[in-house]
């Protein structure tokens, strides 16, 4: 099969919603990937931020392989130990007095946050402030709370109660709470919204408006979470606690799983029958989350992210004072974006064609978010390739 038939299959039978780049990747180890034809591929953003460890991390994959032969899938009315040791260990990283819910995506884990602040919000309260250029999943609320219109075109009306503000702005939040808003929920580096990072005198005064008007803070941890930031969640580098975060990509190193985690004085108040999901937690991706866990703690990957992130935004400042073109690069640990001033398309292909897998955002922002194992090598080998799109495309 050549990549024309994989297209001709897919303009048949599978329904139109990517743009796709025409590659078919097969084949995956670490930092890199090969396509059908066998050619090798650098991913600097592997799996949309999923696959934090790389591809087939070797603990992940022992983790599935054994579990495969236990039990792949159990009904959440029994008990099913290794979810209930992954929500022990998240709940310790997460260094909250917290309780978790398990579910599928990041979508999923949002609408179960918004559950949760409807609930604490006792019938009286429901509005949840969130920020422009913000995401949060394609499910509607989820849409609905995002803070980009270009996603929701077509599928308006979309749900009431949520109101959008600036980001990085407090006095535009406090001017929109009412007597009926019961949270605040932001992503504290946006990704989908261009890598913005939010400011740390922000985010501290933000946990004080809230605390004062008792307003839940929802931090969507979907693409900053487990570690991408150099520490297990992003709100950690701010020396603040949320009530409710909410996980996926990540955490179980490319198997889908989601989850919320909420403190107690929010997660007591679900009971029996008022939230669910069938696949939620079950043993085969428990396992595998268990494994990513372990992995990061055993390789010591927070510090390396931390570090590793700071050579390659070294590395990418260096860029920048060589090419105008680059007007800003920013973000936290290996979450990473290069704001250009131009030729956002033109610098994505040739990168592709330079075999070096990045994103490009926004038109404009190339977001770079490499493996938290990759190897130092392997920066210097991205950083070279993205030197020579630069030079090509400035000729
Ligand atoms: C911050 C954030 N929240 C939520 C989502 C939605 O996650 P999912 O696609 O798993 O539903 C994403 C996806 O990119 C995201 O980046």
């Amino acid at each position: 099969m050549n990549n024309e038939d994989i297209a001709q299959l897919y303009s048949k039978y599978v329904m139109n919603t990517y743009t796709h780049t025409p590659l078919s990747l097969a084949k995956g180890k670490g930092s890199r990937v090969w396509d059908l034809q066998h050619n090798e591929y650098l991913d600097f953003f592997p799996g949309w931020g999923v696959s934090v460890l790389g591809h087939c991390p070797s603990r992940v994959v022992a983790g599935i392989k054994s579990q495969s032969k236990k039990i792949i899938h159990v009904s959440n009315n029994y008990y099913n130990h290794l979810q209930a040791k992954l929500a022990q260990k998240l709940v310790k990283i997460s260094q909250l007095d917290a309780k978790v819910f398990f579910c599928n995506s990041g979508a999923e884990a949002n609408e179960g946050a918004f559950k949760l602040a409807r609930l604490y919000g006792k019938g009286s309260r429901y509005k949840i402030i969130t920020m422009n250029n913000s995401f949060h999943g394609r499910t509607l609320a989820a849409l609905s709370a995002t803070g980009q219109e270009k996603y929701k075109s077509g599928f308006e009306p979309l749900l009431e109660g949520f109101i959008h503000v600036a980001f990085n702005n407090l006095k535009d939040i406090k001017d929109k709470i009412d007597s009926q808003t019961v949270a605040v929920m932001l992503e504290l580096v946006q990704g989908e919204g261009g890598i913005n990072v939010a400011e740390s005198d922000y985010v501290k005064k933000l946990r004080s408006l809230c605390d004062e008007n008792n307003i839940l803070l929802i931090i969507d941890e979907v693409q900053t979470g487990i570690g991408r930031t150099g520490k297990w969640f992003s709100y950690q580098n701010y020396g603040i606690e949320p009530d409710i975060i909410t996980l996926a990509k990540g955490i179980a190193g490319g198997l889908p799983m989601g989850a919320v985690l909420a403190k107690n004085s929010v997660a007591d108040l679900i009971k029996p029958g008022m939230h669910a999901s069938t696949f939620g937690g079950s043993p085969l991706v428990s396992k595998a989350a268990l494994a990513v866990i372990d992995t990061i703690m055993k390789n010591n990957l927070l510090k390396q992210t931390f570090e590793k992130g700071e050579y390659l935004k070294t590395k990418l400042l260096g860029l920048k004072s060589n090419y105008s073109i680059i007007k800003e690069v920013r973000g936290l640990g290996l979450m990473l974006g290069m704001e250009l001033d131009s030729k956002g398309k033109e610098i994505f292909q040739l990168c592709l064609q330079n075999r070096l897998l990045v994103n490009l955002t926004q038109g404009n922002i190339l977001r770079i978010m490499p493996a938290m194992n990759v190897t130092y090598k392997e920066i210097d080998k991205a950083v070279a390739v993205l030197d020579r799109v630069f030079r090509d495309i400035l000729k």
